[in-house]
């Protein structure tokens, strides 16, 4: 059974998804951190970020995998690397190429194959799985998204301006929603769900009141 969330950055999507998928031990799969990993292989191979053939044949080349909560790619651990800045802006051009998106589109097909999975990102409901037996679209108020993602960002002992936060992810949002191939927006068939002012565990605790109305688990 496939379960998608999809939605903006800073709608709680990773934890909900993490903590949903740990619930129902399920498989996670995080999808951003599968375009990080290409993008960060692209720069260590010197490949050009503008070069969307090569790109896509670099992510069908390599072999990402999710072990116990790390990313690891080709037997290395890149769960570190891949949320530096240098990477999350490396990361845009590989997400926005097309071929880029066919081959993960391929390989996340691939991935979940007889499985029971809970998979984050973008375009999971409304391109990657469009059978999934439940799509939620998780979604916050930008200034709820930027509040959380300011207080991550102090906690890592960043300092951080709330409002250059706020800028950043509207840009963020803005390129995600309107790229040419593989947009963000919640399939047809996707619940909408506001997490503003909710704690991730009610969240969970939603999603999976939700599955069991599907009859699993
Ligand atoms: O969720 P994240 O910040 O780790 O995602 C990293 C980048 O990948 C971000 O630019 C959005 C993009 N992305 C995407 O285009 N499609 C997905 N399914 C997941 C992420």
């Amino acid at each position: 059974m496939i379960v998608t969330l999809d939605g903006p950055a800073g709608a709680g999507k990773s934890s909900t998804a993490r903590a949903l998928a740990a619930r129902l031990g399920w498989c996670y799969m995080d999808t951003g951190a599968m375009y990080r990993a290409v993008a960060l292989m692209a720069l260590d191979r010197g490949i050009p970020l503008d070069d969307s053939a090569a790109l896509a044949e670099l992510a069908e080349g390599i072999t990402i995998e999710f072990r116990d909560g790390r990313v690891v790619v080709d037997g290395h651990d890149v769960s570190t690397e891949i949320r530096t800045d240098r990477i999350t802006q490396a990361t845009r051009p590989v997400a926005d190429a097309p071929p880029v998106r066919e081959a993960m589109k391929r390989i996340q097909r691939r991935m979940a194959e007889g499985m029971d999975v809970v998979t984050e990102g973008r375009d999971q409901g409304s391109v990657v799985f469009p059978a999934a037996a439940l799509k939620v679209f998780l979604t916050a108020s930008a200034e709820e998204r930027a509040r959380r993602r300011h207080c991550e960002e102090t906690a890592r002992g960043k300092s951080v301006s709330l409002t250059a936060i706020l800028t950043a992810q509207s840009q963020r949002d803005e390129g995600d929603r309107t790229r040419a191939v593989g947009a963000m927006k919640p399939a047809d068939d996707a619940i909408i769900v506001e997490t503003d002012g909710l704690a991730p565990e009610a969240v969970v605790d939603r999603l999976v009141a939700m599955i069991a109305e599907l009859g699993r688990p």
